[in-house]
């Protein structure tokens, strides 16, 4: 990317920043309005992110890599040893996945990325970032990916399976400001697919996925040997454990 191409990326996303905020600000604003602008105002934020780091170091596409581990969307998980890539810092590369990845054709062993992958939209991102997955692994690399495990909620929920439910609201949602709104079993399905719609602070949930589907969808854009693999604690972050789906596929 040029840097004038940069500057103006980044312009665009503050000026609409300022209208966004201005808009926020109205107390006559209509609720459905207020809902759309918080999912505006956290695009916004990463944009500001991504493309404020762009223009502050004047980066060209590519980086150079140190390490054959690559970590994607780790946020606060940071991993040692790994390249790690977020829209957000502690990652040593702040960069938005939905622009492709910023690194050479087979340079990495193995990607890793947990409970990233249902925060980008489905398909065409989706796609697209596993097609680029694909293309910076090495021939024989593989790729371990976890996201909450759709198929296993679902199931919890048509068989009122108490325990994991319970588990459910307790680990991931008693925690959240604003407080989550939960009235029946079916919510936690919701948050599932449509999770952190009205919060102002975290990414939404564009999508869930269940062995079948990301399965499939990795063959799609070439991988093979797709399997449910288990949770990897050199890897994977403890609280994610008891309900996401790891799946390895190779290159
Ligand atoms: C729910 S957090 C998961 C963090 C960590 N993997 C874990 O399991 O604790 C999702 C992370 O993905 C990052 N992220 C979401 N969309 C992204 C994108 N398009 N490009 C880069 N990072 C992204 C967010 O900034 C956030 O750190």
């Amino acid at each position: 990317m040029k840097p004038r191409e940069i500057r103006k990326s980044y312009q665009n996303v503050m000026s609409l920043k300022k209208s966004v905020d201005r808009f926020l600000k109205d107390p006559s604003l209509a609720p459905a309005f207020r809902i759309t602008l918080f999912q505006l105002e956290k695009d916004i934020k990463s944009a500001r992110s991504f493309w404020g780091d762009l223009e502050k170091k004047d980066r060209t596409r590519r980086f150079a890599v140190c390490g054959d581990k690559l970590q994607i969307g780790g946020g606060r998980h940071y991993l040692k040893g790994f390249v790690n890539l977020d829209f957000f810092p502690p990652a040593d590369v702040i960069w938005d996945c939905r622009y492709g990845l910023p690194f050479g054709k087979g340079s990495f062993k193995f990607v890793f990325s947990e409970h990233f992958f249902e925060h980008i939209d489905f398909p065409i991102s989706a796609k697209k970032v596993l097609r680029e997955i694909y293309r910076v692994l090495k021939p024989g690399g593989s790729v371990l990916l976890g996201v909450p495990d759709g198929g296993r909620v679902v199931k919890a929920y048509y068989k009122k399976e108490r325990q994991f439910l319970d588990q459910l609201r307790d680990r991931c949602y008693s925690s959240r400001r604003p407080p989550v709104e939960i009235y029946g079993d079916l919510d936690l399905v919701n948050y599932l697919f449509r999770d952190q719609l009205d919060n102002p602070h975290y990414a939404v949930h564009y999508w869930a996925y269940d062995e079948k589907s990301l399965g499939n969808l990795l063959r799609s854009v070439g991988f093979r040997n797709m399997r449910k693999s288990s949770f990897d604690k050199r890897y994977c972050n403890q609280e994610r454990e008891f309900y996401s789906l790891y799946m390895k596929a190779v290159k």
